[in-house]
């Protein structure tokens, strides 16, 4: 492939100092002279979905930057044994439009816990009919435990299992470009 790589990362946390933030920033440190690595702050400036079809450019900007990817990393906690509604909303607003479709996806899923969001998640992406990897979702209990005062990943297992799902992204993005020529 001879162009770079556009990688656009999703936190479902839209918390100040967020660990998800902070696991998108490791993959990002990880990727950043391989590829565009792009952070969207956007969805919690997305309406509720409503499947209105007029415009709003909240809306059409978050579809454009989505279409733009070669492909998506979403990083999310789990709140209430379930995911964020804020990044259930940001889904749900692809879902006629399909912009999620076929497209790489990876998954990490950051929480104390987190075995529900991560599993609902992967639903709500075969529902979207996404192109999710087997080795590009990583589920991380206990995130916080893996992190130092300052809000970094700091774990060697948790930072090399984060490269191994970036890297996988990457090598789907390229199987799915060779691919298509
Ligand atoms: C209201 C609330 C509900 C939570 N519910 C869950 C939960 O159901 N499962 C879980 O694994 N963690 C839960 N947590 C813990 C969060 O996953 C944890 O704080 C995580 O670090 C948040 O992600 P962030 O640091 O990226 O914001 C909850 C936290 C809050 C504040």
């Amino acid at each position: 492939m001879d162009k770079k790589i556009n990688i656009v990362a999703i936190s479902g946390s839209i918390r100040p100092h967020s660990s998800n933030m902070a696991v998108i920033e490791a993959a990002k440190a990880y990727l950043d002279d391989r590829v565009n690595f792009t952070v969207y702050h956007g969805i919690d400036k997305l309406p509720f979905f409503n499947d209105s079809k007029e415009d709003i450019p909240e809306v059409t900007n978050f579809r454009d930057i989505l279409k733009w990817a070669d492909g998506i990393l979403i990083c999310s906690p789990e709140y209430a044994f379930g995911v964020p509604g804020v990044l259930k909303n940001a889904l749900e607003w692809t879902v006629s439009t399909g912009e999620l479709v076929y497209k790489p996806v990876a998954l990490i899923t950051a929480s104390t816990g987190g075995d529900k969001a991560h599993a609902s998640l992967l639903l709500t992406l075969t529902a979207l009919s996404s192109n999710v990897a087997d080795d590009a979702k990583l589920l991380i209990p206990f995130i916080r435990a893996k992190m130092s005062a300052d809000g970094i990943v700091t774990e060697p297992a948790t930072l090399q299992a984060i490269y191994s799902i970036a890297d996988a992204l990457i090598r789907v993005i390229s199987e799915q470009e060779a691919d298509s020529h």
